[in-house]
């Protein structure tokens, strides 16, 4: 049977629109789970928002209508942001769906049959932005060490859940299962909070109070407190207590979130679960946060950083790969703009994007666009470029699944330099000056070709739709998520004789200047041309339509050329647009005469003559210039001469 993946993010609070932190533990999990189906796992993955509690009803309010209108509102928001970057979780939970609450109460009537939710009266410090009680230990100066506020004196009856009971056993069990938390450092500060003693856990609101969130079941005159409602999300989205998704994906289930929300994660939740009768989870993994010129993100400093504007302006797979390269799990990182147009120009560009764009020119130019065979037995260079790459699928195994995401990648890119390196030190176009040593030239082509198609199937978790469009130009139409490991990344895997397509550059080259001035949104792409061509600005200066009609363009059809004399780009045509003209062309080193002679072209029919090596011009035809190829511009299907280009 195949094995069970299960993997969630938080559910995310609605009182605030997707921001860069959010982005990253979604992508982090898409990863994960991408991951883990290209090793052939079944897998689930789970993502969703938290709607109920003080701070959704004081968010709606502020933006003046009812919470339901306004959770509906920005759950959307965050619904419909994740398919941009690409996230392919398998369920949306709400905490306001009702098979949630469902759950939700069942859990509450179990452990309250159990005896082990009490009645009482509790005297505090209470923090409204935490939405709960503080211990004096727990505050910094007594204030609130997330919100930097005075916590106020409240007194309450309300329901407790007898979490103390489970101290020991949560210790004994942290401390038997090393992974259970992680990494090491969070399993310690979880230990380290273990150490005092735990207090049971205020788990209602009086609905006078609060009435925007789930009724107890066993006493409608309170609502569950925002963490018993929350967390349950993780089962209550697999159907428990007898959804076969619950028995298929617990406790499998590997929960990733940030540290500002470990103690309810890596305390009142397994404690929780325990007094349900339910499994431990697998693992909790924690990561840290990304911040801003050294600080937290903040509104009032205008330093929230909004994901679909740089997975726009950059790119969906450049801004998921600088996310995942730049943060080692577990760490704060800094966010920059510069960082990331540093490693798209770097990594992306670069190193995968120049490997494969040469790569194929040298498969046109040599092979005739197909995939070789291996003309001779491998030799060194390659047995060392095969080596490397068996290292970095190893890397690959071993690290994706301790979420040491950036050394899986920077394997990736040992395994890239290797290849950049073995072009520049086989030299393909030496051997391609030799026929003899032409099986030679095969075998280094088709090498590369293999490391190419390798390294598209590893990089799929990060970046899918690279992925794709490099298999595709490889002639490979597979879809990410049907890769799988075993058969993708094996050498030789390449069908001889199957085209390949040059195509674009993979990653554009990005100018920063250029970046921070655009406007954000769809078209907003600073993007200039590939990493060894020259960029062009995209635009020129707008104008009227009147003005671009007195271009009098003409779809034509070659009837002679030749070369002209003494010159190594210049043809001489004779083109028919409704009559013939005689048009000189800097196109000799790209087109022979030859090919010429009765290609439909397009001519600016109303150019004022020229005179090119002393041969008259009149008209222009036009090309595009794509990279060190220039290519004419024609017409889809054949036009009659003569006819008006609009
Ligand atoms: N609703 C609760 C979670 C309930 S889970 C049962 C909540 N929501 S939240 O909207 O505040 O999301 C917190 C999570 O967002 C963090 O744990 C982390 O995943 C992500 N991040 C928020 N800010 C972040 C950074 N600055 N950096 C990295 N991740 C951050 O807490």
């Amino acid at each position: 049977m195949t094995k069970a993946f299960y993997v969630t993010t938080p559910i995310y609070y609605v009182n605030a629109e997707p921001h860069i932190g959010h982005a990253y533990t979604t992508i982090v999990a898409d990863v994960l789970n991408r991951f883990h189906r290209f090793m052939g796992c079944e897998t689930f993955f789970l993502t969703g928002t938290d709607e109920h509690g003080d701070k959704i009803v004081q968010a709606a309010s502020a933006a003046g209508v009812e919470p339901r209108e306004y959770v509906d509102r920005i759950s959307g928001i965050f619904r419909s942001t994740w398919p941009r970057l690409n996230i392919s979780h398998d369920h949306f939970i709400r905490t306001t769906d009702p098979d949630h609450v469902r759950t939700v109460q069942y859990i509450l009537r179990k452990v309250h049959d159990a005896g082990e939710i009490y009645f009482s009266s509790y005297k505090g410090l209470y923090c409204v932005g935490c939405e709960r009680f503080y211990t004096e230990r727990e505050l910094v100066d007594g204030r609130c060490p997330d919100h930097d506020t005075e916590p106020v004196e409240r007194e309450e009856a309300n329901y407790f859940f007898r979490m103390s009971r489970y101290q020991s056993w949560l210790i004994d069990y942290v401390e038997s299962h090393p992974d259970f938390i992680r990494p090491e450092r969070y399993r310690n500060e979880v230990l380290a909070f273990l150490r005092e003693p735990l207090e049971d856990l205020c788990i209602s609101r009086p609905v006078e109070r609060l009435s925007w969130g789930i009724p107890l079941p066993f006493d409608d005159r309170y609502v569950t407190y925002v963490w018993f409602d929350a967390l349950i999300n993780y089962v209550s989205a697999l159907g428990y207590p007898d959804g076969g998704a619950y028995g298929r994906y617990w406790p499998v289930v590997q929960h990733l979130i940030a540290k500002d929300i470990l103690k309810p994660h890596g305390i009142y939740w397994p404690t929780m679960l325990k007094a349900a009768g339910i499994a431990p989870y697998r693992h909790l993994n924690v990561h840290g946060y990304w911040k801003i010129n050294e600080g937290k993100m903040s509104k009032s400093k205008g330093t929230v950083v909004r994901p679909l504007e740089l997975a726009e302006t950059y790119g969906v797979d450049a801004f998921r790969y600088f996310l995942l390269r730049e943060m080692v799990f577990g760490l704060d990182a800094g966010f920059s703009e510069e960082a990331l147009v540093q490693r798209l120009n770097a990594d992306l560009a670069n190193d995968l994007g120049n490997l494969f764009s040469r790569t194929l020119a040298m498969t046109a130019k040599y092979v005739d666009g197909r995939v070789p065979p291996f003309g001779s037995g491998l030799e060194e260079p390659e047995t060392d470029l095969m080596g490397q790459l068996e290292v970095t699928r190893r890397q690959f195994q071993e690290e994706i699944p301790k979420l040491g995401f950036h050394k899986a990648l920077m394997s990736i890119w040992e395994s890239l330099n290797a290849a950049n390196k073995y072009v520049d030190s086989v030299g393909p176009w030496n051997l391609a000056k030799d026929p003899e040593r032409r099986p030679r030239l095969l075998t280094v082509i088709r090498s590369l070709l293999e490391l190419n198609r390798v390294v598209a199937a590893l990089v799929s978790p990060f970046m899918p739709e690279t992925a794709e469009k490099m298999l595709q130009r490889l002639g490979i139409t597979r879809k990410a998520p049907d890769l799988r490991f075993d058969e993708d990344t094996r050498w030789g895997g390449l069908r001889e004789g199957v085209a390949v397509v040059k195509g674009d550059a993979l990653f554009p080259r990005v100018e920063l200047k250029t970046v921070q001035a655009a406007p954000p949104g769809p078209g907003a792409s600073s993007a200039s041309e590939s990493a060894s061509i020259p960029s062009e600005p995209l635009l020129e200066e707008a104008i009227p339509f009147e003005l671009f009609q007195r271009v009098d363009l003409r779809a034509g059809i070659v009837k002679e050329a030749e070369v002209v004399p003494k010159s190594k780009k210049l043809l001489r045509l004779i083109v028919d647009i409704g009559e013939e003209r005689q048009v000189v062309a800097g196109i000799a080193q790209d087109y022979t005469p030859e090919e010429m002679v009765g290609k439909q072209v397009i001519v600016v029919a109303n150019l004022q003559p020229a005179r090119l090596m002393g041969i008259e011009s009149r008209g222009m035809v036009l090309a595009v210039r794509d990279g060190k190829a220039l290519r004419l511009v024609t017409t889809g299907e054949p036009v009659a001469p003569g006819r008006r280009v609009s």
